[in-house]
């Protein structure tokens, strides 16, 4: 479900048409919704609000401070992990109360920066790590509070790097020695143990891998409870899926709430979900226009004006976005909603970049309505992981970032100049 709509033959964000925004800040350029990233958000809120659960918005999938500003004010808690998110979510309005801290590679100074600010709780990927918290915390004359996160050895069947609870990843504890780790430091001084976290991947298509990790997570507090640990609250992470292809790839929240409810109602600890592609994906588009066509052996390429830089996720996850353009032939005009088909007189084609690689593409061996240089291309579901994971390779100033709240938009992140790209450096 998304606010990107073709109205009288021309794609639209929510009340605005693409092609304005195109010509008024320049392409490439990230375009959101703030109608759709609040109803994704309120969707997965209203889903598990049976459990009453915290919603942390898992920052790194879209930090812009003011779409976590639209979050915050609807009542979202955050996810960071690092120093720089945590500022990020503080900067937007974050209520610290509500954010809670992940990574497995906390630095002393970001463990000092989330204590002083009084974050939630850490979560907390290895032994050593709860040694460490419980020392900063001591020097600083502070109980720190933390979920240890568990590895629960389930195949998420994601992308093997973005699988993260399977045996041998980097993430987490491993389940049979989660016991053993909570006996060994029952009793720090300045670290308290009181939730358990996993996050098994991202994205994830099914619910049986949140099933699994979720019954045996459950049966682990159940252990712990036994043994006289007090379990306060169960971190069930995010991965939820969204549409790359068509509006029915993914399951809505609502389906992994109904499989997942049953499992965590009636518990005495309570819920929190991270969340970040599913309450974001769908909620923004890349916008770039063709600057040229050629054809080299049998392929036929469309050159545009975004490349690897603007949106790595198709040569680094192998992963697919719809791409359609913004004012196709009538033949070719979509329905209201976008979604996978075959163009009408179409072609068989790569959507690359400009960047000095054959990794710099959006699509491949793809069949797209014939396009000419100029023509703008909507490049959907790009709202997670999308601007986030954006650098100034070839020395590209990173695209500019859109709001667009019913008739109108704001430009929420300037594009970058030529001076931002050497303003760090010292001659
Ligand atoms: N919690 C933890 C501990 C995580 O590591 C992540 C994502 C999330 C929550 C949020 O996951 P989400 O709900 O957004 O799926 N760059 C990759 C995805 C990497 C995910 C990293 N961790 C991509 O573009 O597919």
């Amino acid at each position: 479900m998304d606010f990107f709509t073709y109205q009288n033959g021309e794609l639209y964000c929510e009340g605005v048409p693409a092609e304005k925004i195109a010509r008024e800040v320049g392409t490439p350029a990230y375009v959101y919704s703030k109608a759709t990233l609040l109803h994704h958000y309120r969707q997965v809120a209203d889903a598990f609000n049976p459990v009453n659960a915290t919603i942390c918005y898992s920052i790194k999938s879209c930090g812009n401070i003011n779409l976590c500003k639209a979050l915050a004010a609807e009542g979202c808690g955050f996810d960071v992990t690092s120093g720089g998110e945590l500022f990020r979510a503080l900067q937007a309005g974050g209520d610290p109360k509500k954010m809670i801290y992940a990574g497995v590679g906390k630095t002393d100074d970001e463990i000092r920066e989330a204590l002083n600010v009084g974050i939630a709780a850490f979560n907390i990927e290895s032994e050593e790590e709860i040694e460490n918290i419980d020392a900063v915390a001591g020097s600083l004359g502070k109980t720190a509070v933390g979920a240890l996160r568990i590895n629960p050895d389930v195949d998420a069947k994601t992308h093997v790097k973005t699988t993260t609870g399977r045996k041998g990843n980097k993430f987490g504890v491993d389940i049979d020695r989660a016991e053993g780790v909570f006996e060994k430091y029952r009793n720090l001084k300045h670290l308290r143990i009181g939730g358990l976290h996993l996050h098994i991947g991202s994205p994830v298509y099914e619910i049986q891998p949140y099933v699994d990790a979720v019954t045996k997570a459950i049966a682990l507090i159940d252990r712990l409870t036994e043994r006289g640990h007090k379990i306060e609250w169960l971190d069930l992470g995010g991965g939820f899926a969204v549409n790359y292809k068509n509006p029915d790839q993914a399951l809505p929240v609502t389906e992994h709430a109904k499989a997942l409810l049953p499992l965590l109602q009636g518990k005495p600890y309570r819920i929190a979900l991270e969340p970040g592609r599913y309450i974001v994906g769908n909620a923004g588009i890349l916008l770039t226009r063709v600057l040229y066509r050629k054809a080299s052996g049998s392929k036929q390429f469309v050159i545009v004006d975004a490349g690897m830089n603007d949106l790595i996720r198709p040569t680094l996850y192998e992963s697919y976005h719809f791409i359609w353009p913004t004012k196709p032939d009538a033949a070719n005009v979509l329905d209201a909603r976008h979604e996978e088909r075959a163009p009408v007189n179409g072609e068989t084609v790569d959507v690359v970049g400009p960047i000095c690689e054959s990794g710099d593409f959006l699509a491949k061996d793809r069949p797209l309505p014939h396009t000419r240089r100029g023509d703008l291309l909507s490049v959907f579901t790009a709202g997670a992981y999308g601007f986030a994971m954006s650098s100034n390779y070839n020395n590209r100033p990173r695209a500019p970032e859109v709001l667009v709240d019913g008739e109108t938009y704001k430009v929420i992140r300037r594009r970058e100049t030529y001076e931002d790209l050497v303003a760090a450096e010292r001659m």
